[in-house]
């Protein structure tokens, strides 16, 4: 089945010039970029994203980590999309990721990992509203 998902490159993954490391391997994987941009988020903005973590011990980190600096923003497009770019992208903690995952490559801890997938569909649907209108997901 057709899904889309939406991805974060977070600011660690901005900071260590990953980002086309990055998109290069959801394209590899038959991924399609559906919409792109890169943005600083507020604090509050990280906030309404991880809203569902909010009772969470790391919430207060996470969502001053998301807003330490810019991250890019995009939407996937292709069959099995969510679970793709997990496998892609490792295990949450790069200590448990596969080897080959960005996670396990690039990532120093838990919180900063690198980069971000949505975890079901209602997440995906969730996430990319929450970032994009209509006018900004381009069929292709
Ligand atoms: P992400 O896939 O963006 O979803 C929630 C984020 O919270 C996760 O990646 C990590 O960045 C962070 N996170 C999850 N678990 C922990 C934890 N135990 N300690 C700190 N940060 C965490």
């Amino acid at each position: 089945m057709t899904e889309r998902t939406l991805s974060i490159v977070k600011p660690d993954g901005v900071r260590k010039n990953l980002i086309g490391e990055v998109i290069k391997r959801f394209e590899e994987a038959g991924l399609k970029v559906v919409a792109l941009k890169m943005t600083h988020l507020t604090k509050q903005q990280a906030q309404g994203f991880y809203h569902v973590h909010r009772e969470r011990p790391f919430f207060d980190s996470l969502t001053s980590f998301m807003s330490s600096g810019p991250v890019v923003l995009m939407v996937l497009e292709g069959e099995e999309a969510i679970k793709k770019v997990r496998e892609i992208m490792g295990a949450t903690n790069p200590a448990d990721a596969e080897p080959g995952t960005i996670r396990k490559l690039f990532a120093d801890s838990i919180e900063e990992n690198i980069v971000h997938g949505s975890d079901s569909a209602e997440s995906a649907r969730f996430e990319i509203g929450y970032f994009f209108n209509a006018l900004e997901v381009f069929e292709r």
